[in-house]
């Protein structure tokens, strides 16, 4: 189980099928030497994640997870990937909520608390995101959005459950777009945050959560992000599918 030390996080989105996977492990595990102390982990598209499990073989210290899943663990709901099958398959973790899952396909915070008490129930660690639109910043409303976000999702579980997820904070005005938050501005989200966490289930527990950063993270500015105040690691889309820079990343991080 991942505590705190870094976590390097790479979202292909829809990017890369089999054979590219193949190409890419074999680029970047040359580039990238196993470490005791920092976890790696790739959400591939779902239907690449059995090239990525066998490219990465023998590899402790990277790890799977799936994009997104459906709450429901089995039953007539065509194009659907569940929670038990995604475990079956080689998943550890799942992201849920991720602004584009929120805002591309109107998931609602209800299907994201669904989505993450699913992942739970079938051992599977979420990866909540989190994060707030450009307007929402400008109006001085970032804080309470995340709140939000957050109290949506984790009002309903038990604190033991709290405990086992990861949260991933990802300004939507940072995610694709080459603007960054600054390391102020992630460290004081990130520590809103963790503050929310203390407040549920109290400072020890909430101290081991991760807290990852997301949005445009790019070899140049990996480690001033990762170096941030209360940031434990980085999720990290369009720069995880080249091996170079995402090795350059993962650098970053010691
Ligand atoms: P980006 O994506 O690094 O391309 O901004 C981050 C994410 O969506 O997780």
């Amino acid at each position: 189980m991942p505590l705190r030390t870094p976590i390097l996080a790479g979202n292909w989105k829809m990017h890369l099928g089999p054979s590219d996977t193949e190409a890419f492990f074999e680029a970047f595990l040359a580039r990238h030497p196993e470490r005791a102390d920092g976890t790696v982990i790739f959400f591939p598209p779902s239907l690449s994640l059995a090239a990525a499990l066998r490219a990465a073989a023998g590899r402790s210290d990277v790890r799977f997870g799936v994009q997104n899943l459906y709450h429901e663990p089995a039953g007539a709901f065509t194009g659907e990937v569940s929670a038990p099958i995604a475990r079956d398959a080689g998943a550890e973790f799942a992201l849920v909520g991720h602004s584009e899952r929120r805002h591309v396909f109107g998931e609602t915070v209800p299907e994201t608390a669904r989505k993450t008490r699913a992942a739970l129930e079938a051992d599977l660690l979420p990866i909540l995101c989190v994060g707030e639109t450009l307007v929402e910043r400008r109006d001085g409303r970032a804080h309470a959005v995340v709140t939000d976000q957050l109290a949506g999702v984790l009002d309903g579980l038990p604190q033991a459950d709290i405990g086992a997820l990861l949260i991933a904070y990802e300004p939507v005005w940072a995610i694709g777009t080459g603007e960054t938050a600054s390391p102020q501005d992630a460290a004081d989200m990130h520590h809103h945050i963790r503050t929310d966490l203390v407040r549920r289930v109290g400072d020890e527990a909430a101290a081991k959560i991760p807290i990852l950063y997301g949005g445009s993270v790019k070899p140049d500015n990996a480690a001033e992000l990762l170096g941030a105040d209360q940031v434990d690691g980085v999720l990290v889309g369009g720069a995880s599918l080249k091996p170079h820079d995402f090795a350059a990343i993962c650098a970053a991080a010691y």
